[in-house]
This record gives C-alpha cells, sequence and structure tokens, in this order.
C-alpha cells in the first residue's frame, strides 16, 4: 500500500500536466478524487477512469483542457449535471465543479450549490473515496484527506464521512456501493454504516434496476461474492432485489427429516465456482440453479423433503428475473436458463456412467458442457469428506467418458448424417411428416449407440426406417 507524503507518483501521467496548466489559466484550483487515489494507494492497478473537481466551474476546466491538449479531444458536456468528459489516450477524464448537494425524501436529485473542496469530500460517499491530490502548482501532489481515509484504507474500512444515516438517505445506491466496496476489497463495514443501511434499506426503491444490477454483478465478479449477498441478505436489500434467494432460507423439519438451507448452499455453490470461472453469466448460473427449489419444495412420508422438476421450474424463474432486474434478454439469458435446467444431469450421471447418458448429456449441452460441469462440481458443498471425495472421482470419470465418447461419436454439435433431403430424394418424397419422423429415429439411435454416427450406417437404418413406415426408395 502506497503511504506516501507527496502524491507526486500518482499522477505522472501526461494528462494531468494539461490538467495543471488549465487549472492555472483559468485561476480555478483542481483536483484528482475519488476511485483514482483510491486504487493507486491500494496499489489496485492505474485506473483508466480519472474524476477531477474544480473549485469553480467544472465544464469550463474541461473545455480549457482539450483546447491545450495536442490533439484538441471533444468534450462532452452534460449541462443538467454540470460536468463534462473528454479522453486523452488511454485515460477517461471526468470533470466536476465543487458542489454542496442536499438531498429531498423522495427523489435521487439533489438540489446543488457550489461549494470547496471540502463540502465536495463531505458529499462523497465513503472516506476512502474522498481522498483528493491537489493538481495546483503551488501543492502539487499534495493529499488531502479530511476524514483519515488512508487510515481507513490501511485498516480496511468502509465508513460514511458523515453521519450514515445521512449519506445512504441522501443516495440509497450508497447501500449497493458500500457492500460492493467490501465485497470487491476485502473490507469491513463500519458497525453504524450496517446499523444505518438496514434502517434505510427500504430506500433503495427509489433507485432503478439498472444501477442497482450494475452494483450486483460486481459483488457477482469479485473474489468470494457470498461476502456481499451475506451483506444484502441482512440489511434487508436482498429481499428486494432478488427475492427469489431469500425464498430459498430457511431448514424445515417435518417428522425428524430436515432439507439442507437452500440460500447458504447457493452462496458455497457461488464462491466454489467463482474459484474456477471468471465468466459472470456462469457465476450467475451458480447463483440461480436452486431457485426453482422454493416454489418445487414438497414433503411426503415415503421419501422426505422433494424438489421434483425444480430445474425446469428454476430456469423458466430466469427468464422473469432477468426482465424484471432489466438484464440482458439475450444469449446470456438463454445460457444461464439452460445451466440452471441441466444442473442436475451430471449428478444422477455420476453414479451411473453409461454411454448413451453421456451421448445425451453432450448432445443437450453442446458447447457450454465443460460450463456445465464446472457447475456441478461447484455443486458438490458436502461436509462429508468421503462423500466429497467421491463425488468429486465421479464427476472425474464423467468428464473422462464425455472426451472419449466425444471423439467417437462427435456429437457436440450435432448435423444429422442423412439429410431431409438426401430422405426426399431416395424415397421420391414432397415435403411431409415422414422426413421428420426418419430423422429423429437417426437421431435417437445415434444417441442411444444403436449406430454409429455416419452416413453409411444412418442410410442403413434409413431403408430400415422407410420400409416400417410404408416407403419405397426409387430405383
Ligand atoms: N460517488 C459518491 N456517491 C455515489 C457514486 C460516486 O459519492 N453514489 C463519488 C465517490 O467519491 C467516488 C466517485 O464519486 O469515488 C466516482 O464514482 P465512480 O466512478 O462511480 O466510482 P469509483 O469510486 O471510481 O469506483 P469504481 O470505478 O470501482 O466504481
Amino acid at each position: 500500500m502506497q503511504i506516501l507524503e507527496n502524491y507526486r507518483q500518482a499522477i505522472q501521467h501526461p494528462i494531468f500536466e494539461f490538467i495543471t496548466e488549465a487549472a492555472k489559466q483559468l485561476q480555478v484550483d483542481a483536483y484528482v478524487i475519488g476511485g483514482f487515489v483510491r486504487d493507486f494507494i491500494l496499489e489496485r492497478g492505474t485506473a483508466k477512469d480519472v474524476d477531477i473537481v474544480a473549485v469553480g466551474s467544472g465544464i469550463e476546466l474541461a473545455l480549457k483542457v482539450a483546447e491545450l491538449l495536442p490533439n484538441k479531444p471533444k468534450v462532452q458536456v452534460f449541462k443538467t449535471y454540470g460536468t463534462a468528459m473528454l479522453r486523452y489516450q488511454d485515460i477517461e477524464v471526468e470533470f466536476v465543479g465543487a458542489r454542496k448537494e442536499s438531498y429531498t425524501e423522495d427523489s435521487r436529485n439533489p438540489e446543488v450549490e457550489e461549494g470547496t473542496l471540502q463540502d465536495d469530500q463531505n458529499r462523497r460517499d465513503f472516506t476512502i473515496n474522498a481522498l483528493a491530490i491537489s493538481l495546483n502548482a503551488n501543492s502539487l501532489g499534495v493529499l488531502l484527506d479530511p476524514f483519515d481515509g488512508v487510515q481507513d484504507l490501511q485498516a480496511k474500512i468502509i465508513r460514511t464521512p458523515l453521519d450514515p444515516d445521512i449519506t445512504y438517505s441522501d443516495d440509497p445506491l450508497r447501500m449497493m456501493r458500500a457492500i460492493r466496496f467490501a465485497t470487491q476489497l476485502n473490507f469491513t463495514i463500519e458497525s453504524d454504516s450496517l446499523s444505518a443501511i438496514t434502517k434505510n434499506s427500504e430506500r433503495l426503491k427509489i433507485i432503478t434496476r439498472e444501477r442497482v444490477m450494475v452494483e450486483i454483478n460486481k459483488i457477482l465478479e469479485a473474489p468470494v461474492p457470498s461476502v456481499g449477498f451475506l451483506h444484502l441478505e441482512r440489511t434487508g436489500l436482498l429481499t428486494q432485489i432478488l427475492p427469489e434467494l431469500t425464498s430459498l432460507k430457511g431448514v424445515e423439519e417435518v417428522e425428524g427429516q430436515k432439507h439442507k438451507d437452500n440460500f447458504y448452499h447457493t452462496l458455497e455453490v457461488v464462491d466454489n465456482i467463482s474459484e474456477n470461472t471468471d465468466d459472470v453469466w456462469l457465476r450467475w448460473a451458480a447463483l440461480l440453479h436452486d431457485i426453482g427449489k422454493a416454489p418445487t419444495k414438497r414433503f411426503s412420508k415415503k421419501v422426505g423433503w422433494t424438489f421434483h422438476n425444480h430445474e425446469f421450474v428454476g430456469s423458466k424463474m430466469v427468464y422473469k428475473l432477468f426482465k424484471r432486474s432489466k438484464l440482458p434478454l439475450n444469449n446470456k439469458m438463454k445460457f444461464v436458463q439452460k445451466m440452471v435446467l441441466l444442473s442436475s444431469r451430471p449428478i444422477v450421471l455420476a453414479s451411473e456412467v453409461t454411454d448413451s447418458a453421456i451421448r445425451r448429456l453432450v448432445f443437450d449441452a453442446g458447447d457450454d458442457i465443460e460450463s456445465l460441469m464446472t457447475l456441478c462440481e461447484a455443486d458438490i458443498t458436502t461436509k462429508n469428506p468421503n462423500k466429497f471425495k467421491r463425488y468429486h472421482s465421479n464427476f472425474k470419470l464423467v468428464r473422462d467418458k464425455i472426451k472419449e465418447v466425444e471423439e467417437r461419436d462427435r456429437v457436440r454439435n450435432f448435423e444429422p448424417p442423412i439429410s431431409g433431403e438426401t430422405i426426399m430424394t431416395t424415397f421420391d418424397l414432397k415435403p411431409c411428416r415422414e422426413i421428420g419422423q426418419i430423422k429423429d429415429h437417426i437421431k435417437e439411435s445415434i444417441l442411444d449407440g444403436c449406430i454409429e454416427n455416419n452416413y453409411e450406417q444412418a442410410f442403413e437404418l434409413m431403408l430400415l426406417k422407410g420400409k416400417k413406415l410404408g416407403l419405397t426408395p426409387k430405383l
């Protein structure tokens, strides 16, 4: 962690010199503030997003900087917000005038007045995000840290500059941000903050779904996502965002028979999978793989707790959840649905590995077979070391078998060896139902292992099936 007297090292990029010069010419003070400074001190790599605060007009400063830059970049001005943005080399710089803000009860839109740097730091979300480095010639590189943000970075604490009740109620998105930063950085949320989040959790409703989901995705992309989901659950936020998950919470007992708590199980699965993949959609699949268990839960005296068809029900729920959450309704959603639908298939296989079951699995999963296996391995959360070992070695067997069957039968991206055209010419047919029947029969026979996946054997079978359907081949 970089703890320096002077932070000139942080402002080495050539853009900063131009900002210093522009500020001098306009006679305003300018500072780099927020995430850029935080990430520099944490040595998280040099951030590409730079936030500049001007004690004066941020827009004018941006225009002046653009004028001085050799390539004269375009400045995007957002008049309503009093901000402006430009790009230079690999850096995106946002300019804002220092301001004082006060919020109204039912809106995210604050009333804004011009303010000092200190006013601007006061309105920031966390002490670690309120750190500023001077870009002014007479104090270049000096750190302004009015709330001991550096100390909080060292102690790994998320704390608000002002009373947390005010900070969170002013901008409820910050509740999500607190939890997101705690998860990304492995920081502790200070206890008054946690209570304030719980107290203000209902105010999340004034935040748009899109912005909430940006934070959820960042939590899901963190090294140990359960940290965030546990906070979200305990503070009452999760039930507003993803009630399908909180419905999985709890253990019921009937006649001495219990089922596992599927909420905590799910979080374990998400953490497990995060060790093996950075693909956020596969992590989503892990998060949602059991959501069908709440609506399908039944108890029967004979077999105990059951969740019949929960994979199918769960995969149907994915669409509604994505739509409500303003997540993309494209092939990413379809991938998550598919993973949820197939999530129990390899587990069933692990006890009895037959060639035809493997072939069907590879056929159904297609190119997503690897992802599916990764999900199923992450799903092993048993605390019994013997079982743990056995399940993993069974999955290893399934993986080996998949490779073997794949090499031999090539069913991953199944292309029928006999086309509809061939069937029509052979039997001199116009488009009709029998063509589909023959094609299906060939496909099923290949998947069952009755014939091999090649033209000759498929042609033979086509003739046989055609005969059964009363068709005669054209000579
Ligand atoms: N900020 C805030 N309240 C918010 C959003 C942002 O006070 N709801 C302030 C913080 O000072 C933050 C800065 O604006 O550091 C920039 O915000 P943003 O770019 O969203 O976040 P970063 O802190 O830069 O972090 P990240 O890029 O990881 O989102």
